[in-house]
């Protein structure tokens, strides 16, 4: 008995110290704090970035995305990223920019509302590679995205917005940390996070950084 007790008390030490709004759903569903920032950020080796601008993730995620950007490149698969943590305040000037140069409605399939984005988790990247760039529209024909479909979950990334979800446009490009256990069922399953409820999604908080 004690020893479970043990066990019990050691869990709930481990979620509580875990940052619960790394696994919750935003993209239009819940709104994260405009004063939210991830507790810490790194910068991403320049190696990795497509553009020249300093991009920071969260740090406990580094790891595992350090991992996932060398195995790429050990397969041939040139992995950059696009874009990684964006703030509360980058986020707001990115959307209203394209409101401005798309037009809200088009705006609002591809880019979230300040708040809303994965990205002020510092969770949340986009990759391209040097042929692709910016033409994202490359994306989905490319082998990065079938590596990534492939190989992703490995290092606990999920696709957030697969063909025809409920949220905004396709995009292959934008990857989501959600932890090996939580990314590697998805995966088994043919599933995506948003197509779980926020309740079982929970269930793997206490896994997060296994
Ligand atoms: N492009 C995604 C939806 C974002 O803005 O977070
Ligand atoms: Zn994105």
């Amino acid at each position: 008995q004690i020893s479970s007790i043990g066990s019990t008390v050691g869990t709930l030490e481990k979620l509580s110290q875990t940052d619960k709004e790394l696994l919750r759903k935003y993209s239009k569903v819940y709104f994260l704090s405009e004063n939210y920032r991830p507790a810490q950020l790194t910068s991403i080796d320049k190696d990795y970035l497509y553009l020249k601008e300093d991009a920071f993730a969260n740090s406990q995620v580094m790891p595992y995305l350090d991992r996932l950007l060398k195995a790429a490149r050990s397969d041939g698969i040139e992995l950059l990223i696009a874009s990684a943590f964006r703030s509360f305040e980058a986020q707001a000037s990115l959307k209203s920019e394209y409101k401005v140069i798309y037009g809200a409605g088009t705006a609002n399939q591809f880019s979230a509302d300040q708040g809303y984005s994965e990205h002020q988790l510092g969770t949340a990247m986009d990759f391209t590679t040097p042929t692709i760039g910016g033409l994202f529209s490359k994306f989905p024909t490319d082998p990065a995205y079938k590596w990534l479909q492939d190989n992703a979950y490995k290092y606990g990334f999920t696709l957030s917005y697969p063909e025809n979800n409920a949220y905004y446009k396709f995009e292959p490009w934008h990857w989501r940390f959600v932890g090996v256990s939580l990314a590697t069922d998805l995966h088994r399953e043919g599933k995506y996070f948003y197509d779980l409820d926020q309740r079982e999604i929970d269930t793997y908080l206490i896994k997060l950084f296994d």
